[in-house]
């Protein structure tokens, strides 16, 4: 839980224990918990139901939580990344400004997070919430957009409750910039701790510092032709980030109807399944012959598995070509994610004795 508050007028942020945080709400505090499809796996359907109508890869929305009681007040601010937020309990007054910041890679409160700031813009910060901010208030069933680096502010009438869809979407630069890292982090140099910065530093420890990165950037033509040489391998540096968390098992989707279609006997072409979902409709998924055996196991299971399962259960076929069928049948409704507890048939594993 990370908790907002005000104290003797200084900001304050911590994560902490839900009985410290509890303690805090009481006195004014806003809660947050972040990443909460974590936790209650119901919320994936909602979340892939967003992705797909919204054409965004699978597992880039994730869920936000928020709790916050009279005078809870989150300060005058904008983030990186746009939202929906949808309003479940309570009331609460939004002031929204201006789009202040387009090109912000961190989310910022203004007047704590300054020096940050600074490198976004070339004028004049704005102090706070302007005083033509357009107010809107919110109910239970009210549903905010928020794009990212429009100035915002929140105020809580009384005990409130809402849910944000994040939109946390990787951006062509956050790809490259992955790829072009992971390139480099195999030079021991370029793995290297960057010392001699910050105030601390000497006035030879910080010629040292610019001496060794003037040498690195010299390098640095020679490794970027490199990584743009293979654009395939920047497009699969994206996948990890967005396979649902590990850990959880899945089962078959209840409300789908799976068909898988191959001809007689064959392994080796067209072999499709055909899904139908009341929400997600009908879809295809087109099984390379390394996949059909574990496409099969898939089909046949009647309890829920784990991504280690799954592997296992692939007999060698390539680890990220099962996580894309995974990733596709959750996709298009014919696995879903299992609640915690939820299946009683499932073996005590070690794996799931944690969740
Ligand atoms: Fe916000």
């Amino acid at each position: 839980v990370q908790t907002w508050f005000r104290q003797d007028d200084i900001r304050f942020t911590q994560r902490g224990h839900l009985g410290d945080a509890l303690r805090h709400y009481e006195s004014g505090a806003r809660l947050q918990l972040n990443q909460v499809e974590k936790c209650v796996p119901e919320l994936e359907a909602y979340t892939r139901c967003l992705e797909r109508d919204l054409a965004l890869p699978s597992g880039s929305v994730s869920t936000t939580v928020v709790a916050s009681t009279l005078p809870a007040w989150a300060e005058p601010h904008f983030d990186s990344y746009p939202a929906f937020t949808v309003h479940l309990r309570g009331t609460k007054r939004w002031f929204i400004g201006p789009e202040v910041c387009r090109a912000t890679l961190d989310s910022f409160v203004l007047g704590h997070d300054d020096f940050g700031l600074r490198r976004f813009f070339d004028g004049q910060l704005p102090d706070g919430m302007p005083d033509d901010a357009l107010v809107v208030d919110v109910a239970p069933g009210s549903v905010l957009y928020m794009p990212s680096g429009v100035l915002h502010a929140v105020q809580s009438h009384e005990h409130s409750f809402s849910i944000a869809f994040d939109l946390i979407v990787p951006r062509w630069s956050d790809l490259v910039v992955r790829r072009l890292t992971e390139h480099l982090q195999r030079s021991a140099r370029w793995r290297g701790f960057a010392l001699g910065l910050g105030e601390t530093a000497t006035e030879s420890q910080r010629q040292d510092a610019r001496r060794e990165l003037d040498s690195l950037l010299s390098e640095l033509p020679a490794a970027l032709a490199e990584v743009v040489s293979d654009p395939d391998e920047i497009l699969l540096g994206a996948l990890p980030r967005l396979m649902p968390p590990p850990r959880r098992r899945y089962r078959l989707g209840k409300e789908a109807t799976i068909r898988m279609v191959a001809p007689e006997g064959r392994d080796d072409e067209g072999i499709h399944v055909h899904v139908d979902h009341p929400v997600a409709g009908a879809s295809e998924i087109e099984i390379t012959p390394e996949l059909a055996p574990f496409c099969r196991w898939l089909l046949e299971g009647g309890r829920s598995f784990s991504e280690t399962d799954a592997l296992h259960a692939s007999r060698g076929a390539l680890q990220s070509n099962v996580r894309q069928l995974m990733l596709a049948f959750l996709e298009t409704g014919g696995l879903e994610a299992v609640a915690p507890g939820a299946d009683a048939s499932r073996p005590a594993t070690s794996e799931g004795a944690e969740e």
